[in-house]
């Protein structure tokens, strides 16, 4: 359907309910993306993305459907001349029916920071473009979660492209393939543009799990396709992990993977965070799918599991700031702990509002949590701006109809500049 005509549906479903007078109407979900059939001779690099490795490195993955293309990367620092090779490994899998081409990993470095890098995927194809984020402060990311692939789905990545950020942040749910694999290929050919030009760091949701009981383990496709430094950062799981990048130690944790008290994945968080280092990464930040501070209808209490686990390690460490998805909506809490604000708790940002094909999540808990300070159902994208050691802006820009409208906006100061953590010691 005509989206101006969805979008007067909405207008006209509002005025009959004789809802609020806001301004702002709510879209309608819109249709999922065609993705025309455009063959490719079969050594041609599809799906290209690239994500942090490790200090100065990245990795570059790629899909090509010829098994015997090279899983090399040429690259330098001007347009066509390749000044450096490297060679990387291939994987891939089936799936009932479906077998997947060959996906290439390949961890290109050292690296320059804050520096622009021309590359070509399997000694042919076109060149791509990325750069790499800046040793220092000022750094950007782009947050969005639950992506999928609809009309607003690419109304969010055009606001993302045309901001100026280093890296992007996805809290789960990416996809939405839901068992049928060629989807995981579409969506790969979606993200490209952006995901070869900047890395892209993503955790796992519900809709990556894709299990089969007695027939096939879960994340089996996003393993494959989505590897993430893991190995870098002392983990033996793909589904947690963390990185450095500037002053900003990142971690990305499971939702759907073992969190209780001294499960494997505790147990690396626990030491994860005994590393860090606070003069060398000022700032915390961690994501992870299912949020725990959620004062929408959907998906309430899912989290509080995980939570009860891991929020008493994640405080002790002084998190700044918790970003999750799996409710498509957008909501942000005051620095909170066990449910109270907390001047030295962490500020949760539930931001799954990429724009897949469910729609959104309208219903809230009435009246509002005392730790909830802005919450609303839209489809749309954050930046966080970490502007210094001790300060951060964060916004969230809401796609309203096509244009993107700066909505919420908060300085955050780190718990590392409020005495926090000596209290906490
Ligand atoms: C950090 O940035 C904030 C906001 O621009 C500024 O007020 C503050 O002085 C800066 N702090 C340092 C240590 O540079």
């Amino acid at each position: 359907m005509d989206p101006k005509l969805l979008l007067m549906m909405a207008v006209s479903v509002v005025a009959a309910v004789g809802g609020a007078a806001a301004d702002y109407v709510r879209p309608l979900p819109r249709k999922a993306l065609q993705f025309p059939w455009s063959p490719k001779h079969s050594s041609y690099p599809q799906q290209v993305h690239v994500s942090l490795a490790g200090a100065k490195h990245m990795r570059i993955t790629w899909v090509t459907s010829d098994k015997h293309a090279p899983s090399i990367v040429e690259y330098g620092t001007s347009s066509g001349t390749y000044t450096s090779t490297a060679q990387g490994e291939s994987t891939s899998y089936s799936y009932v029916l479906y077998s997947s081409g060959i996906i290439h990993h390949t961890v290109i470095g050292p690296l320059e920071d804050n520096t622009l890098y021309f590359y070509r995927c399997g000694g042919e194809g076109p060149e791509f473009q990325l750069k790499t984020p800046p040793a220092q402060f000022p750094i950007t990311f782009a947050v969005a979660g639950d992506l999928g692939q609809t009309g607003w789905t690419k109304s969010t990545l055009d606001h993302i492209d045309q901001c100026k950020y280093d890296v992007h942040l996805l809290p789960g749910d990416l996809s939405y393939a839901d068992y049928i694999q060629h989807k995981w290929d579409t969506f790969g050919e979606l993200v490209q543009p952006l995901a070869s030009a900047r890395p892209w760091m993503v955790t796992q949701g519900n809709h990556e799990k894709e299990n089969i009981p007695l027939l096939k383990d879960g994340f089996v496709a996003y393993n494959s396709r989505w590897k993430m430094p893991y190995e870098e950062s002392g983990s033996n799981s793909n589904l947690y992990y963390s990185f450095d990048v500037a002053g900003v130690h990142t971690i990305m944790l499971g939702s759907y993977t073992d969190y209780v008290e001294y499960s494997d994945q505790y147990k690396w968080l626990k030491a994860d965070l005994s590393k860090v280092d606070r003069a060398r990464t000022p700032w915390i930040i961690v994501l992870f799918h299912v949020p725990w501070y959620n004062s929408n209808e959907a998906h309430q209490g899912e989290g509080d599991d995980m939570m009860a686990s891991m929020e008493p390690l994640l405080y002790a460490a002084g998190v700044d700031i918790v970003f999750a998805g799996h409710v498509h909506a957008y909501e942000r809490s005051r620095p909170v702990f066990k449910g109270k604000s907390d001047p030295c708790g962490a500020v949760h940002i539930t931001i799954g509002d990429g724009g897949n094909r469910e729609g959104l999540a309208y219903k809230y808990i009435e009246p509002q949590p005392e730790w909830s300070i802005f919450r609303e159902a839209s489809f749309g994208h954050g930046e966080l701006n970490m502007v210094n050691s001790t300060h951060a802006f964060w916004s969230w820009h809401r796609n309203d109809d096509d244009e993107p409208v700066r909505s919420d906006q908060v300085w955050i100061n780190s718990l590392f500049s409020s005495g926090c953590l000596a209290k906490k010691s």
